[in-house]
């Protein structure tokens, strides 16, 4: 690779790798001598089997290793966020220590981020030619649920076959790593959820089996990773607006037919009351981060793209209504299911854009 290449800051955390530590540093060198300018991050929670004793030996006589010690175990995300913060490379990769992570891979996340100008790259289990070493079915299951639960959830997920992986490289320059909350353990779901423009680029890599010592991720942190990715999921936050925008869209109809308005005309209060009640909501919260418009465009916009829900709400409404009968407020509520999926799509396309 030619000198262009900017420096490269490898962020490893650690708990209680002192045996795997030294043999990852050695491969990282092997494999970066030749092409890069890069500086080795440990972050090790004061690990009492004296991690990062050895990698302050280490740094002594080998200047690119740098070695960040917090008070306590407080979390693989929060370790890697922090020696992100320290680091002063152009480009960031983020490796496990015990060797899963084959270091032989970093040359590659380079030449996709330098020459394809990729803005984020993904180590993949998942993609052709990647894979897991030796693990049972019940593993891979729950590998493979685990991804799918998160692209369900967390569409800007979809952009990488593995969401789930914990090895990965950026582009410093366009991440907002200032939006990254260290809860859960998944750092790469956050850059993708926080980062929906940025360019995502995979390779296929195979996840082989942990050098020494024993994982630390149990059932805790799959519980984390379920609230966390609820937490994240805009489907989530705009189907529970939905639901409270029936509850003011059916309360305001019901209102004004008690009031002896004309029942066309309280449906339409209805619907307009919840527009503005939804609208309010997601501008909050499902779509904070991304109230790029103007308030006046973003309320008009949304109009227009709930306009043919609104008028399907009406339209069934009013169908139900004349032909069977049926009292008008449960037309409206059978009409109000019809118009919720379309509502999404046209919001997060045209409304709350990436
Ligand atoms: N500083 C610090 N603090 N480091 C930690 C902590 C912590 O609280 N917990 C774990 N680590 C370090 C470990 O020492 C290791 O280097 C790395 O984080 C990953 O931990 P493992 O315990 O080896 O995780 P794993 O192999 O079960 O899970 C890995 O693979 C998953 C894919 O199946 C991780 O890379 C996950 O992020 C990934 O999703
Ligand atoms: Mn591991």
């Amino acid at each position: 690779m030619d000198a262009k290449v900017g420096k490269i800051s490898i962020v490893i955390p650690t708990y209680n790798e002192s045996k795997n530590i030294a043999h990852l540093i050695e491969r990282i060198e092997n494999s970066l001598k030749e092409c890069c300018i890069y500086e080795i991050i440990v972050v090790d929670d004061n690990s009492p089997d004296g991690t990062s004793e050895i990698v302050k030996e280490m740094s002594k006589v080998n200047g690119n290793i740098r070695l960040l010690i917090r008070e306590g175990k407080k979390g693989l995300s929060s370790a890697v966020i922090d020696g992100i913060k320290i680091s002063n490379g152009e480009y960031v990769v983020v490796m496990d220590a015990d060797l899963q992570h084959p270091p032989e891979v970093i040359p590659k996340f380079v030449r996709k981020l330098v020459e394809d100008r990729a803005d984020i790259v993904v180590a993949s289990r998942y993609k052709k030619g990647g894979g897991v070493e030796r693990w049972s079915t019940i593993r891979k299951a729950m590998s493979r649920g685990a991804s799918l639960i998160a692209k369900l959830l967390v569409p800007e997920a979809n952009r990488t076959s593995d969401p789930m992986s914990g090895f990965f490289a950026f582009r410093k320059e366009s991440i907002n790593i200032g939006n990254v909350k260290p809860i859960g353990y998944k750092i790469l779901l956050e850059l993708l959820y926080s980062n929906p423009k940025a360019k995502v680029s995979d390779i296929a890599y195979i996840f082989g089996e942990r050098h020494a010592g024993s994982s630390k991720l149990g059932f805790k942190e799959m519980v984390t990773f379920l609230i966390h990715v609820i937490r994240d999921s805009r489907p989530i936050k705009f189907a529970t607006v939905g639901a409270s925008g029936t509850f003011v869209n059916l309360g305001m109809m019901y209102l004004f037919l008690r009031l002896g308005l004309f029942y066309d005309y309280a449906s339409a209060i209805g619907i307009e009351s919840s527009i503005l009640s939804n609208f309010t909501f997601n501008n909050a919260w499902t779509f904070k981060d991304r109230r790029k418009r103007s308030l006046a465009s973003r309320i008009f916009r949304y109009h227009v793209m709930v306009a043919p829900s609104g008028l399907t709400i009406f339209f069934v409404m009013e169908m139900l209504a004349k032909i069977l009968n049926i009292y008008p407020l449960i037309g409206q509520f059978i009409g109000i299911i019809f118009g919720f999926i379309v509502n999404y799509l046209l919001s997060s396309k045209k409304v709350w854009n990436p």
